[in-house]
């Protein structure tokens, strides 16, 4: 079925009236001044870009005036206080605004959106059937809208909130079940969303607050067709939001498109690319052929246990890197666009668990994951975008621990030499000198272009020639790391069980978790690689549980 474009304009009088304006500041908000207000902003390096009357920030979880069935999972988190974005971001998002938050990545951006997201719903007439979800969040990649319905799950479990995952490579019977028996929220990847839509299996009538996680990315050249397809079929009138720690020009026009006029834009730090400041970044210039021996030199200095994620460009380089390690009795793993459903996601729950320390990736993990504890991303490859570098190396040093990358940069790579070298002068991290050399290089041949939204861009391995004095720099590589609101609409208990409303799933069959199904079936999945577990008994032996120890993760 095609789906078709509802003329929103001669029907906008017949759509139903929503609420999306829940904020009443809080006493303590109301009498600060637009000074003071000001003052916070700049101590926390808030930034309102674009907008007219923009709320003040909060400065506590209380100031945010969320219902108590919020606060209580918020409290159980033990958070401090909120991010700047979240400071910021909560306001705008509870009054109904459209917005662009942009800030670093690993600050708390997902529980930004997340807990509006609940509020929004409490405040909506209750499912139908036959109605589609009220709030829809789109993702670039599975394994991060599973990580947000994990979120939702924890922070909407409250107010039995009901939601799925929808997204492609593996039967869409559950997720069509879900659907059809109706869920508040829906967390998609673009084409399977699309899918569900043109086999009349959902729809997007009621969506009334739209969020873009990794917002520059989904409106890339990559994924631009289909999310304008999806935006089609949303009333004109939704609250969006828009999320991500890069922002680049190319992708600001089009953003506009779908966002109201009376849009709030709020940046966090700079204002240019730049990466996480507590991530100590290295970069090493280097020959092709230097990488293997160099990483392995490398890992021998750097592995004490922590987590580990190495980027290469192609899944068959990843393929190729995980083999190269195991084969010298490193545990890894790796996960790519090639790998099953299933082995995607026991990868990455071995990597999470920290069953297997060191897992191998394309850019599939460069955005968003939240995994706990990685202190080291290696750039085996160097990413294709200055942004996605920024996104990758911001797997490390999250929710305000510190991390370290390294990076190999080749001749290959020289075109984002000028790019990398503003964003590591903007960390105040050391440019290495030939990277300088590189920059100039690339602005003589014409500089990077459109290298975001092309995407496929990247200079082909070997058609340069480095003059010889762009080889290897030596080794770089420090022997350690550096280091009860009533206006929020009904209570949670006014809201009914999911059994009371006709059709609903309840809320144990949703499968929430089972997205990490068997850590049993990854261990078949090892199968392919039997000498592993000779060569380091460490991985998938008896130290499950045992990765703290960092004198068990020295290869034997
Ligand atoms: N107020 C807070 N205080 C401390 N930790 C927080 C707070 N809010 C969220 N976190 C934690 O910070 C971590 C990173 O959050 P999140 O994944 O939302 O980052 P992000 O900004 O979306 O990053 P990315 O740009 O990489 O997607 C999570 O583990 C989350 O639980
Ligand atoms: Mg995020």
């Amino acid at each position: 079925m095609n789906l078709q474009r509802p003329n929103w304009a001669s029907i906008s009088s017949q759509l139903s009236k929503f609420e999306k304006n829940f904020y009443v500041e809080a006493p303590s908000v109301a009498s600060m001044t637009e000074a003071e207000a000001d003052e916070f902003r700049k101590h926390q390096h808030i930034a309102v870009l674009q907008g007219r009357n923009v709320p003040k920030p909060i400065r506590t979880f209380e100031e945010a005036q969320f219902p108590d069935y919020i606060m209580q999972t918020v409290r159980s988190q033990k958070f401090e206080r909120p991010t700047a974005i979240q400071a910021q971001g909560w306001p705008c998002a509870l009054s109904g605004r459209d917005l662009v938050g942009l800030a670093e990545t690993g600050s708390g951006k997902t529980l930004a959106f997340v807990l509006p997201v609940i509020v929004h719903i409490n405040a909506q007439p209750f499912l139908q059937p036959g109605d589609g979800p009220i709030v829809l969040v789109l993702a670039p990649t599975r394994e991060l809208a599973v990580q947000i319905q994990e979120v939702c799950n924890t922070f909407g479990v409250t107010s039995k909130i009901k939601n799925t995952c929808v997204y492609g490579g593996v039967p869409k019977g559950p997720q069509i079940r879900d659907l059809s028996r109706g869920v508040e929220i829906v967390i998609a990847t673009p084409g399977r969303l699309i899918d569900m839509l043109e086999g009349g299996k959902t729809n997007l009538r009621r969506v009334t607050y739209l969020v873009l996680d990794e917002a520059d990315r989904m409106l890339d050249m990559g994924f631009e067709p289909q999310i304008r397809k999806i935006m089609d079929q949303i009333r004109p009138d939704r609250q969006t939001l828009m999320w991500s720690a890069t922002w680049p020009k190319e992708v600001k026009a089009l953003a506009r498109e779908f966002l109201s006029e009376d849009m709030i834009q709020i940046n966090i730090g700079s204002m240019d690319l730049a990466a996480n400041h507590r991530v100590t970044q290295i970069v090493d210039i280097v020959q092709e052929y230097e990488k293997r021996p160099k990483l392995m030199k490398l890992l021998e200095t750097i592995m004490d246990g922590g987590r580990i994620l190495i980027f290469t460009q192609t899944k068959k380089g990843a393929d190729q890197l995980q083999r190269a390690l195991r084969g010298e009795g490193w545990p890894a793993l790796a996960i790519h666009g090639d790998k099953t459903q299933q082995e995607r996601d026991s990868t990455l729950a071995e990597f999470r668990s920290g069953r297997s320390p060191i897992m191998v990736a394309t850019d599939v993990a460069a955005r968003g994951l939240d995994v706990k504890d990685v202190r080291y991303v290696i750039n085996y490859d160097f990413a294709s975008t200055a942004e996605d570098y920024v996104h990758r190396i911001g797997r490390t040093g999250r929710a305000g621990a510190t991390g370290t990358a390294y990076s190999f940069f080749t001749s290959g790579d020289f075109k984002l030499a000028s790019k990398l070298a503003k964003v590591l002068a903007e960390a105040g991290q050391e440019v290495p000198p030939q990277l300088h050399q590189f920059a100039v290089m690339s602005k003589a041949s014409g500089g990077p272009k459109n290298s975001f939204r092309g995407r496929g861009y990247r200079p082909s391995g070997g058609s340069y020639m480095p003059p010889s004095s762009y080889s290897s720099s030596g080794s770089s590589y420090p022997s350690s790391s550096s280091g009860s609101a009533s206006h929020y609409g009904p209570s949670a208990s006014s809201r009914p069980s999911s059994s009371a409303v006709p059709g609903a799933l309840p809320q144990a069959a949703v499968p929430a978790y089972g997205m990490y199904p068997a850590y049993g079936a990854a261990s078949t999945s090892y199968g392919a690689y039997p000498a592993v577990g000779v060569v380091n008994p460490y991985a998938y032996g008896a130290a499950a549980g045992a990765t703290s120890a960092s004198s068990a993760v020295r290869r034997y």
